[in-house]
């Protein structure tokens, strides 16, 4: 396939010059050069009119994510770290505005025009830009030899009928923080059971030194489900049938897993009910603010918590497990970005260029320090560096790679709005059973059609 070379014009030229890194040379030096690509022409002291005027150039659209440093800036990386692809970045909403994301690059993948190039996709569709065919398939280009560097699981979850269709980025599931100097003043351990937090919860409200007890997201969003996922198979439970082919959210562990939920605002009130009304954000505010003990979220809030410029809480703050029910096991939700090639690409060449770089161990490392983003590559997970500046992420290695996926399926599009819209209704109205019934029903007829 042919590449299609463009000559920059000035501005796309001072875009590929411009350096934002924050890194020092010599580490900067390493991540341009690290991932095994000939040394770029600014390493190399080329003029950079001749460097840039024979690139090919490919748009990249991913959804835009928060920490140290910025995508743009690992883009710009790259485009420094070679002198044969300039890549164009096209800056998504973020994750947590996943019903966006997800409708931006649809309405693009579906024109099949060959914009953007590359994406990333979140875990969750991978399946359905697979069937559509819209992602293009990677085996040829990622072999055993290459496979074998990720966590089997996650080269599982980037697979579809048999091809892989997307490559690891990072992977991410949700955790419990708390606060260790709250817990070891009320004498308790970070909790194993749901009964054991909600416990620990209502008696630091109680001593007033925290405003709120639990803090987690109950926004109508993909994140409602993230969290559904784990509060229902902490329970034993499942939101589709173990074949896939009906909705099980009516039964018996799920509702109890949804009234857990619903009694840590109404009954236990160790819960706001401003966490109806929260994502990400909204919910991890509070926390590094020290205004509550325990808080679900992502990777990405540790260096947000031991960040002296916003955090209150630096140091203070542990990472385990989630709570299980009694009887139940410990579950996280299978999250993280994957990288994919638009099968319309008239770039083939260079996407592949990009996306190698992009999920190498050098460029995986670097995002893991400087957006909390965890890598999908075990050797990478080991790295020394990262065990000092983010512990949590190896001693909470299994619950990453051991998390619950939520459905797979080509449709999760639909089932997603479906659970969302049902589970939110249950916890706004208390009708817990019926709710998660009419949406039951809806799942179904959406799996099974
Ligand atoms: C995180 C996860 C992603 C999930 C999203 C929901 O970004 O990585 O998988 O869908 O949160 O807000």
């Amino acid at each position: 396939m042919p590449e299609r070379h463009t000559r920059l014009s000035p501005e796309a030229e001072a875009a590929a010059s411009a350096s934002k890194l924050s890194l020092p040379g010599p580490s900067r030096r390493k991540f341009l050069q690290g991932a095994g690509f000939a040394a770029g022409a600014l390493a190399l002291g080329l003029p950079r009119r001749a460097r840039a005027a024979d690139r090919t150039e490919i748009t990249f659209a991913s959804a835009k994510f928060f920490g140290k440093e910025t995508i743009a800036q690992v883009v710009d990386a790259y485009n420094q770290s070679q002198s044969k692809v300039l890549v164009k970045y096209v800056e998504l909403p973020p994750p947590s505005s996943s019903t966006e994301v997800h409708q931006a690059l649809v309405q693009q993948l579906a024109r099949r025009n060959g914009t953007p190039d590359v994406f990333t996709q979140d875990v969750v569709w991978i399946a359905e830009f697979a069937g559509a065919g819209w992602a293009m398939p990677l085996d040829e280009y990622y072999k055993d030899d290459v496979r074998s560097q990720y966590f089997p699981g996650l080269i599982q979850a980037c697979t579809y009928n048999g091809k892989l269709t997307a490559l690891p980025w990072h992977v991410d599931s949700g955790m419990l923080y708390y606060r260790k100097d709250l817990l070891e003043a009320a004498g308790a351990k970070p909790p194993q059971t749901w009964d054991e937090l909600t416990t620990i919860a209502q008696e630091i409200q109680k001593s007033g030194k925290a405003d709120f007890g639990y803090l987690w997201q109950g926004k109508q969003a993909e994140v409602l489900v993230c969290d559904l996922v784990e509060a229902i198979a902490s329970n034993g439970g499942s939101i589709l049938t173990p074949d896939g082919k009906a909705g099980s959210l009516n039964d018996e562990k799920a509702v109890a897993a949804v009234q857990f939920l619903y009694d840590t605002i109404n009954k236990s009130k160790i819960s706001p009910s401003d966490v109806l009304s929260w994502d990400e954000e909204p919910s991890r505010q509070p926390f590094t603010a020290g205004r509550a003990p325990f808080l679900r979220n992502w990777s990405y809030v540790y260096a947000i918590a031991q960040d002296k410029a916003g955090s209150s809480v630096v140091d203070k703050v542990g990472v385990v497990p989630l709570p299980h029910f009694a009887g139940g096991k410990s579950a996280a939700c299978l999250g993280g970005y994957q990288y994919g090639i638009n099968a319309a690409t008239k770039n083939k060449e260079a996407a592949v260029d990009f996306l190698t770089w992009m999920s190498s161990p050098d460029t995986q490392l670097h995002y893991a320090l400087q957006l909390g983003l965890a890598p999908t590559r075990p050797a990478v997970f080991e790295n020394a560096q990262l065990g000092k500046e983010q512990p949590f992420m190896q001693q909470l290695q299994s619950v990453f790679v051991g998390a619950t996926p939520r459905p797979v399926t080509p449709k999760y599009a639909q089932v997603t709005l479906a659970i969302q819209s049902g589970v939110s209704k249950a916890l706004v109205s208390g009708n817990i059973k019926a709710e998660l019934d009419a949406a039951n029903e809806k799942i179904t007829s959406i799996v099974a059609g």
